[in-house]
């Protein structure tokens, strides 16, 4: 439908993180570190490998530390360099040598659909990526690419799907789906925020990374608060799905790689160990001392 490359990707990362307390009191979940990078630049790097370089951040308390991540360090790469250690030089500057990062307060933290509507201004009219600071997917199967192409074929929105065990699914948002053609894309018919198991139309999960038509922005502007409270994105795609609707209908790709919910204890260990075992440097000795440790 739409040959103009997407550019711009919306990070929210304004949540307060309780799930993870006392680690978040003053440190936002994104900036704990997964081996030795934060959570964040992960998300970063994957929007930026799939061709994202207008990046916005829409930050709130502790701001300072996510922005700090990607911004120079003069007198620590001068230290390094004076040290000849060009290696730790390269770390330093890498995450400010991404993209183009620009950054929006949300002045309260009223929800994830309250936290992309202050993306309105800077997003304007064209469709745009949101990827969820906490919600981390394995660079080894990325799938933003995907539903990038996905949105261009079909228009509307794409959301991203997985299958969880059905008891688990009251944990999510969840999507009712019929198939495409196409054996990873399916059509999205119904959504709901954290239904009861009973409940759920299907155990297919919403996970954090959505390429969205900018009406979204106009159907979030009068959603009322919903579950917990908050602004929840979830009732506003709800609304969009409608391919009536100007900027409405909804297609989803289904999601069958690696990612990790890093705003959860378990979720963390999970992504901390896996990517600690695949990596060169750390792999062959955590292998060995988890295999003695497990008997
Ligand atoms: P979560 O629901 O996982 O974040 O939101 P949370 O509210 O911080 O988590 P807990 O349950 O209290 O531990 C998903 C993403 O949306 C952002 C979060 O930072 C996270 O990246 N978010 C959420 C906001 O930016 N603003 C909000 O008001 C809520």
């Amino acid at each position: 439908m739409s040959d103009a490359p997407l550019r711009k990707a919306v990070l929210p990362v304004a949540g307060l993180g309780t799930r993870f307390l006392p680690a978040t009191k003053a440190l936002p979940k994104e900036m704990l570190p997964v081996v030795d990078k934060p959570a964040i630049q992960y998300v970063v790097e994957e929007a930026v490998a799939a061709g994202l370089d207008d990046l916005l951040m829409i930050t709130g308390r502790a701001k300072t530390a996510l922005e700090d991540h990607f911004d120079r360090r003069p007198y620590l790469e001068r230290t390094l360099a004076d040290k000849g250690d060009d290696r730790r030089v390269a770390l330093v500057r890498q995450p400010t040598e991404l993209g183009r990062i620009h950054y929006v307060r949300q002045g309260e933290a009223l929800g994830l659909g309250h936290a992309v509507l202050q993306a309105s201004q800077h997003v304007g009219d064209e469709p745009f990526a949101v990827l969820l600071g906490d919600d981390l997917v394995d660079a080894a199967t990325p799938v933003l690419p995907r539903m990038i192409e996905v949105q261009q074929r079909y228009g509307g929105s794409v959301l991203l799907l997985m299958e969880v065990p059905p008891q688990d699914i009251s944990a999510y948002g969840c999507a009712a789906v019929e198939p495409t053609d196409e054996a990873d894309v399916v059509t999205v018919t119904g959504l709901i925020e954290k239904p009861p198991a009973e409940e759920a139309p299907s155990n297919y999960a919403v996970i954090g990374r959505y390429v969205l038509d900018p009406a979204v922005f106009g159907v979030l502007e009068s959603t009322p608060p919903g579950r917990g409270g908050e602004i929840q994105l979830t009732d506003a795609l709800g609304t969009l799905i409608d391919p009536e609707l100007p900027g409405g209908g909804m297609h989803a790709v289904i999601f069958t790689g690696r990612r990790y919910d890093t705003g959860d204890k378990l979720g963390y260990l999970k992504a901390m160990i896996e990517l600690a075992l695949a990596r060169d440097d750390l792999g062959p000795d955590l292998r060995a001392w988890l295999e003695s440790k497990l008997g």
